[in-house]
């Protein structure tokens, strides 16, 4: 499986936005994929490169990214086996050689991590999650004494409502979730999710919001101003559809408050607040003891490992707390957590760190660490599903992907279908399970 060709392309992402696509190929096989991009993205994060001198695309174009691939990456991994993913990963890290991948960009160093992986999987003639679960377990024996679990098809948590940088500045958080813990199955979740979506569209317009146009991940963006009222519509709607809130669907939430977080204050302009850090955690308390919420990601801002430290001491036994800027799927910051221990979660996403090793590095920490491991996908996504296949190689248990619209978000969830039925037995379907002996919720 000696790599003999890699070739990289500008594509457009979800949002019209430039991409990376790399195909890989060897003895008649290729494998292709194309990276995501995200708009609330954290500093942390490794470094997406754009031309943003160039004219192309009004400066947001990857041309450099593209020619990186072509003329540095690719050839120095001709030759390698494209099945060794570990290696390969290595040697595009090293040729990078920064901490942040700012040298050669990390869009073009994951281009090739994921189209070698598919490149493999195709020359074993094996699927992509066969191969991906093979490359977890050598991350997992790599790392740790602990014996990598089965693959299994993950909970998903789905967006209804939108706000933040996804939507119209219409509210301040980002994401209001529904996260179906009752269903037994993943099919018979989404059946629920696209239910209760329709539904939720329909009381946004008969209560005269905007039930209709949808945000960058799918959800819609009404001008509603407060997370209460959003929250309170998604909770309608799991009525409507004929489930009950709290014991078949759950809520979450996705703050993304980095975003509106300026030198130690939360300015919550929708909501016309501006909030210090125990603030911030008395909301997140009070919507916590009014709905039925068990995940809150990102409630705290990214430089503020304080009120993280006050999230947490609050309300780690009734929610789950996912740190997404705060980690940025870094091994390192999320070491760094676990010694501070703040947040219970990590949210993984593929382009914050760069490779599909480094990823797995991540979620084999979380896992060994008792944090809760929730795979991604971006603002800015494309018909690639490799996320999916993702999430089941490695049994990471939860998924988060945007809504039950536009198919880009689609391309997963179908993905997670065809996999349901190919593994058999629900694909080993966990579903709200996971959260059983670690919530202490009231009833
Ligand atoms: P992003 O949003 O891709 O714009 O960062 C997703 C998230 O914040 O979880
Ligand atoms: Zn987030």
């Amino acid at each position: 499986m000696q790599i003999e060709k890699v070739l990289a392309r500008e594509v457009l992402d979800s949002r019209g936005r430039p991409t990376v696509e790399v195909e890989v190929t060897f003895g008649g096989h290729t494998g292709r994929s194309i990276v995501p991009s995200g708009a609330s993205t954290g500093q942390f994060e490794a470094w997406e490169l754009r031309d943003t001198a160039d004219h192309w695309y009004d400066g947001t174009s990857v041309r450099t990214a593209v020619k990186h691939v072509n003329e540095i990456l690719g050839p120095a991994i001709l030759g390698l086996n494209a099945a060794d993913q570990q290696s390969i990963d290595q040697r595009l890290i090293e040729l990078d050689g920064t901490p942040n991948k700012s040298r050669l960009g990390a869009n073009a160093i994951l281009g090739v991590s994921l189209a070698t992986a598919y490149a493999a999987a195709a020359g074993q003639r094996v699927r992509l999650d066969q191969h991906l679960h093979q490359v977890w377990r050598d991350v997992t024996r790599t790392q740790t004494s602990q014996e990598a679990g089965p693959p299994s098809i993950p909970l998903p948590m789905v967006n209804m409502i939108s706000g933040g940088l996804h939507a119209g500045g219409n509210l301040d958080f980002q994401d209001f979730l529904a996260i179906p813990v009752g269903a037994p199955t993943y099919r018979v979740a989404l059946e629920w999710i696209v239910r209760i979506y329709r539904h939720l569209g329909k009381l946004l317009n008969q209560a005269g919001f905007e039930g209709t146009l949808v945000g960058d991940e799918g959800g819609y963006g009404p001008k509603v101003t407060s997370p209460h009222a959003a929250a309170e519509f998604v909770v309608r709607a799991i009525e409507a559809a004929g489930l009950q809130p709290g014991s078949d669907v759950c809520l979450g939430l996705d703050v993304a408050s980095t975003h509106f977080y300026e030198n130690g204050v939360y300015h919550l302009v929708a909501g016309g607040q501006e909030l210090n850090s125990a603030q911030m955690v008395d909301l997140l308390e009070d919507l916590v003891s009014k709905y039925p919420i068990i995940s809150i990601e990102d409630g705290i801002a990214d430089a503020d490992w304080d009120g993280w430290r006050l999230l947490t001491d609050r309300l780690r036994t009734k929610v789950q707390l996912i740190g997404d800027d705060l980690f940025v799927t870094n091994h390192v910051r999320l070491q760094e957590g676990i010694k501070q221990d703040v947040a219970n979660s990590v949210l993984v996403k593929v382009n914050q760190i760069g490779t599909i090793s480094e990823t797995m590095q991540t979620i084999r920490l979380a896992l060994d660490n008792d944090y809760w491991p929730v795979i991604s996908a971006r603002s800015g996504e494309t018909e690639d599903a490799t996320i999916a296949d993702l999430a089941v190689a490695t049994g990471a248990g939860q998924i988060k992907i945007g809504s039950v619209a536009r198919s880009e978000r689609l391309a997963k969830y179908n993905q997670l279908l065809r996999l349901e039925e190919y593994l058999g037995d629900h694909g080993n379907y966990q579903g709200g399970k996971i959260f059983e002996h670690r919530l202490q919720r009231d009833a």
